[in-house]
C-alpha cells in the first residue's frame, strides 16, 4: 500500500507534524487540475506545507505523463505557500525523456531534483541538487560534526564514472537523439497498436521513456498478459517490466544508443508475443 501510494500520487511534506507527509492524486487529464488546487490550497490552510515532492513524469507508477498546465499550477502554490518545489528525476533525467530533466518539457525550475541512476550510467550514485540559498542553509560548514553520511557518498570513482558519463551523453548529444529516435519508436508501436486493436494497447511516452498499456477486451487491465509478453520476451533476450498500479503497462527504457534496426526488431519480437498472448 505504501508503495502504491508513493508511486501514484504526489507528496506533501507538511512541516511540524506528526503525520509528516501527505499524499494527493496525481492527475490525468487538464479536468483534474482544478480539483487538484482545491486540496492543495485546503491542505496550506490546514498545515504549513513545506515542499512538495514529484516526479515530472512517473516512471514504476505506469509512464504517467501529466497535463499541460499541472506544474505551473504545482509553482505557483509553492510560491504563494513558500514551499520547495522538489522534483524526483532519478528515473527521467540525463535524456531519458528527451531533455536533459524532463522538468524541461513543462517549463518550471524546481528548487531541488533528486538524481540518480543514468547519473553514472547505473553505478553506485545518487544526488540531491539545489539552489544554493537552500542548500547553504540545509548543509552549512561543519563545525567537525557529519552533518550528513551514508556508506557510498561521494566516491570518487563513481564521481568519475559521473563526470565521464555526462561527458559522452554531450559528446554524442544522445540527449537530442532520444528526443528523435524516442518518436520513431512510438510511432512504431503506434502502428503496433492499431493493428492489435487500440482498445487492447495504448501506447505512450516522451523520448525514450515508452510505455504500452494492456487492456482486456471487457476493458480491464490486462496483467495477466503483460506479465506473459514479459517473461516470453525475457526469455528472447529484451527485458522490458510491467509498472503501474495493476502492472498492466509494459515499460520501455533502452539505452539512449539504440538504433533503428533494434527498435525494428523489438516491435516485431514484441507483436509476435502480443499476438499469442492474446485470447
Ligand atoms: C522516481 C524514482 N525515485 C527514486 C528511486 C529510488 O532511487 P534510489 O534507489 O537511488 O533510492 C527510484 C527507483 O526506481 C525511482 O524510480
Amino acid at each position: 500500500m505504501a508503495e502504491s501510494r508513493l508511486i501514484h500520487e504526489i507528496y506533501l511534506s507538511i512541516q511540524g507534524e506528526s503525520t509528516f507527509a501527505k499524499f494527493v492524486p496525481f492527475p490525468e487529464t487538464a479536468k483534474d487540475l482544478a480539483k487538484l488546487e482545491k486540496q492543495l490550497n485546503a491542505e496550506g490552510r490546514r498545515h504549513k506545507i513545506g515542499a512538495i515532492l514529484v516526479e515530472p513524469i512517473q516512471g514504476r507508477g505506469g509512464t504517467n505523463i501529466p497535463p499541460s498546465g499541472f506544474f505551473k499550477l504545482l509553482r505557483k502554490i509553492c510560491d504563494k505557500q513558500g514551499a520547495l518545489l522538489i522534483c524526483d528525476e532519478v528515473y527521467t533525467v540525463f535524456g531519458r525523456t528527451g531533455h536533459w530533466f524532463a522538468s524541461e518539457h513543462f517549463d518550471i525550475t524546481p528548487d531541488v531534483i533528486c538524481l540518480g541512476k543514468a547519473l553514472t550510467g547505473g553505478f553506485l550514485l545518487s544526488t540531491c541538487a539545489g539552489r544554493a540559498d537552500i542548500m547553504d542553509r540545509a548543509w552549512p560548514d561543519s563545525k567537525g560534526e557529519a552533518i550528513h553520511t551514508s556508506t557510498f557518498l561521494g566516491h570518487p570513482v563513481v564521481c568519475a564514472m559521473a563526470l565521464a558519463s555526462l561527458r559522452e551523453l554531450e559528446a554524442k548529444k544522445l540527449i537530442s537523439r532520444s528526443a528523435e529516435i524516442g518518436e520513431i519508436f512510438l510511432v512504431q508501436l503506434q502502428c503496433l497498436a492499431k493493428r492489435l486493436g487500440q482498445l487492447r494497447c495504448r501506447p505512450r511516452g516522451r523520448g525514450l521513456m515508452i510505455a504500452l498499456e494492456l487492456f482486456n477486451d471487457d476493458g480491464t487491465p490486462a496483467e495477466s498478459i503483460a506479465m506473459a509478453v514479459t517473461k516470453r520476451l525475457l526469455k528472447e533476450g529484451l527485458i522490458i517490466l510491467p509498472e503501474g498500479e495493476s502492472a498492466n503497462i509494459l515499460s520501455i527504457t533502452p539505452p539512449l544508443t539504440i538504433g533503428k534496426s533494434h527498435i525494428a526488431r523489438f516491435i516485431r519480437m514484441l507483436g509476435q508475443a502480443l499476438e499469442d498472448a492474446y485470447p
